[in-house]
């Protein structure tokens, strides 16, 4: 069940992936989710038009180096023409990976047909996913199962994105009008990995070990993308992979703060970790009196000292 996966030209080392989430999926984050195991990562959400300016909030999530071996982009963006440019240009020639976001379920983008709008659109969509494909990378698609309950069409979208070209997509089994909450869809997944011979991933709703198989297990997917869990508990892709790893969530806090540190600035630094550690601080009893101080810290050195209190003293607390 849990193996290498093939797409397109590339052999992904597992099967179990991690989510692109905004605010957190930063080269740092990428380089300790392949280190645990993860087969694929993804930038966070870049705006295609964003790109195309030049804007630098969107040029600085594109950072990575020769250490990440498979760099995957995803591209939010509405306009084939823009993806088409931003998908040929410069800028991306080092990623292997263009994954096109076609699920955020947030106001602006969704008024402005980006994101899951995308899947009320599928003309568009469909030219979307052949504009990037003009770049000769691998494109990779990650839907919802549709807009509203009574809109759930995973199966005819997954059938539109290979007839399009794309060589894997993800579903995330929500809709859109559920955007984080609620039991995903999973037979919409199941339906839509019947209907196509590209790998389906399976996302959503995943916050363990046993979960993630199941959801294998019931929908059929050639894999699964673990997305908020592996915030919480990075150690996931580790533990369902067999990779091996014995470092520690503070060792990894500690590490994260000091690439983060090597890259980006301080004012970024601080607020990557400070929300990193907060995910990390979930479940696990006793560190919710640090929760201000890791807030109020104001400077790096400051802020290691925080981690240090909230992590000694709940490492061997296991997670749940
Ligand atoms: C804070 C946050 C940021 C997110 N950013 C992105 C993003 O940039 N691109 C994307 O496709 N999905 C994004 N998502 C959605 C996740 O990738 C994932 O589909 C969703 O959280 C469902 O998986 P889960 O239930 O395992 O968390 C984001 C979700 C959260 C909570």
């Amino acid at each position: 069940m849990i193996r290498k996966l093939r797409v397109g030209n590339l052999l992904l080392p597992s099967n179990i992936l991690m989510a692109p989430l905004a605010g957190y999926t930063c080269y740092p984050f990428r380089m300790l989710a392949y280190e645990l195991g993860a087969g694929l990562c993804f930038t966070e959400m870049t705006s295609a038009n964003g790109l195309k300016y030049q804007d630098r909030a969107n040029c600085r999530l594109l950072l990575t180096t020769e250490k990440e071996k498979i760099k995957a982009v995803q591209l939010l963006g509405g306009d084939p023409a823009v993806m088409e440019h931003t998908a040929c240009g410069e800028l991306l020639k080092d990623y292997h990976i263009i994954d096109i976001n076609m699920g955020c379920p947030v106001p602006n983008v969704f008024k402005s047909g980006e994101g899951s709008a995308l899947m009320l659109d599928l003309p568009r969509a469909a030219a979307l996913i052949r504009s990037c494909k003009k770049s000769g990378k691998i494109v990779t698609v990650k839907c919802r199962a549709g807009v509203w309950p009574d809109h759930r069409i995973a199966a005819e979208f997954a059938r539109m994105c290979e007839a399009a070209g794309a060589d894997l997509i993800t579903i995330h089994g929500r809709t859109r009008s559920m955007m984080y909450d609620g039991r995903p869809w999973y037979d919409e997944i199941e339906q839509a990995k019947a209907a196509v011979s590209i790998p389906v991933i399976a996302n959503g709703g995943i916050f363990s070990s046993g979960q993630a198989r199941k959801v294998m297990e019931d929908t059929g997917a050639d894999g699964v993308m673990i997305a908020r869990y592996g915030l919480e508990n990075p150690f996931i892709f580790r533990d369902l992979t067999g990779t091996p790893c014995e470092k520690t969530f503070l060792q990894i806090l500690l590490e994260q703060m000091s690439l983060a540190s090597r890259y980006y600035d301080e004012t970024y630094t601080l607020k990557y970790i400070r929300s990193l550690a907060s995910y990390g601080m979930k479940k696990r009893p006793g560190t919710k009196q640090y929760k201000q101080s890791l807030y109020q810290s104001g400077s790096l050195e400051e802020l290691e000292e925080v981690i240090r209190k909230i992590f000694s003293n709940s490492e061997s607390i296991p997670f749940t």
